[in-house]
């Protein structure tokens, strides 16, 4: 599948030891190997690019052939797709085939695919050689606007989600939203969540346009691709991916500022990880935890009901569920304190101030949590 490119659009993650862009653009996949070589990348370069076999159906010759073009020596891995496949072995298993083509101090690594994918195939070039050079082609829409920027890289550990990992920072985010007709509607939902946290955590003219969009059409609102249509799209994507940059240079380690991309999170991943990986897309436990999140502030006298109200009106628009789980009380605060951004104990969410500001806060008392969560019915 090839198509024009249209206008690509650049933004800058500006960290001052490895800066580097994010090019977002229609067709972009059709010009990855020449976005490579603009990297200072030399043709002749051996690419190891690491996929899944759905992704590899759609996308692997076009991504092979671009790069071929770009007079790169490039090969393909294919590794299973899925959450549980988010393994050391599977690591070890992109080790060996780095092992088996000779990879270099100056080779590449492209993850192409989702956030399973860019995760995996990030950790690896981060540990193999002491780490060689990856670039990060999304082809999920939550990949798009969250995964792939700004470096974290790991794997599950059968005691939790990513506890394995390192910080890696891509030499290149490519984007072609193009590759988002063949994701699956309930997968896009859930990269959806991602985007209106975002608009709530500091951009305010980014939720007014998720709201506009979905009071255009009240049926269809913002619960698929087709919904959202091409230049909203753009949009997003250019925003969300311009807020992360953003936290991210601020904050690359998460020393501060980026734990409010956390958004949503905390209780989000107690809901995962209680209902079972798998049952809840990530996206929509963030869905369901940003609700939890904005009722914790409201009864915390943070953030007024309007807002939350505003919040739970998007949430519903995109097709994301706001329900919270019929689960064991003592179970959902046991599983937070496992959580890993609790600090001396205490838990710390980030809770809404109003549209486009959040607080991070470890006072949030037990009694509290329960009321919020009981009112999510
Ligand atoms: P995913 O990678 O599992 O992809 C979802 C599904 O979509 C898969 O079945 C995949 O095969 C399919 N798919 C991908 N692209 C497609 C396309 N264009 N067309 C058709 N099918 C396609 O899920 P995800 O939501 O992208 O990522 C979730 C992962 O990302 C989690 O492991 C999460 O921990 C991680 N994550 C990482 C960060 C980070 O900062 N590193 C941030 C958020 C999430
Ligand atoms: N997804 C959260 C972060 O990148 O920090």
């Amino acid at each position: 599948m090839t198509a024009t490119p249209t206008a690509i659009h650049t933004i800058r993650v500006e960290l001052s030891a490895n800066p580097y862009p994010i090019v977002i653009g229609e067709g972009s996949l059709d010009q990855l190997g020449e976005q490579i070589r603009a990297q200072g990348i030399k043709a002749g370069t051996k690419v190891l690019v690491v996929t899944n076999p759905v992704v590899n159906d759609h996308y692997g010759s076009q991504a092979l052939a671009s790069l071929g073009q770009g007079g790169f020596e490039a090969s393909l891995l294919v590794i299973e797709a899925g959450e549980d496949q988010k393994t050391p072995a599977t690591v070890a298993r992109i080790h060996d085939a780095a092992f088996e083509r000779r990879l270099e101090r100056g080779s590449l690594i492209v993850a192409l695919g989702g956030g399973v994918v860019g995760d995996m195939a990030g950790f690896a070039a981060a540990t193999w050689l002491r780490g060689i050079a990856v670039v990060q082609v999304p082809t999920t829409l939550l990949a798009m606007v969250d995964a792939a920027i700004g470096g974290k890289t790991g794997v599950n550990h059968p005691g939790g989600k990513n506890l394995i990992g390192a910080f890696h920072q891509p030499r290149l985010v490519l984007i072609d939203p193009n590759t988002l007709t063949t994701l699956p509607e309930r997968e896009f939902r859930a990269g959806m969540a991602e985007v209106i946290k975002y608009g709530v955590i500091g951009d305010p003219r980014l939720f007014a346009d998720l709201e506009t969009a979905a009071a255009r059409d009240p049926v269809a609102g913002l619960a698929s691709r087709a919904a959202v249509g091409g230049p909203l799209l753009q949009t997003l994507l250019q925003r969300s991916a311009a807020a992360k940059a953003r936290v991210v240079a601020a904050d690359e380690r998460e020393g501060g500022l980026r734990a409010i991309l956390n958004y949503g999170h905390t209780l989000g991943h107690v809901v995962e990880a209680l209902c079972g990986y798998g049952t809840y897309l990530h996206g929509e436990a963030v869905a369901i935890g940003m609700v939890a999140a904005g009722e914790i502030a409201v009864a915390m006298g943070l953030w007024s009901q309007v807002e939350q109200d505003r919040q739970r009106a998007v949430i519903a628009a995109a097709g994301l569920p706001q329900s919270w789980p019929a689960l064991d009380p003592g179970s959902v605060l046991e599983c937070l304190q496992g959580d890993k951004k609790v600090r001396d104990g205490r838990v710390r969410f980030v809770l809404p101030t109003g549209l486009g500001r959040v607080e991070i806060r470890d006072d949030v008392d037990a009694s509290t949590i329960s009321t919020a969560l009981a009112q999510l019915g």
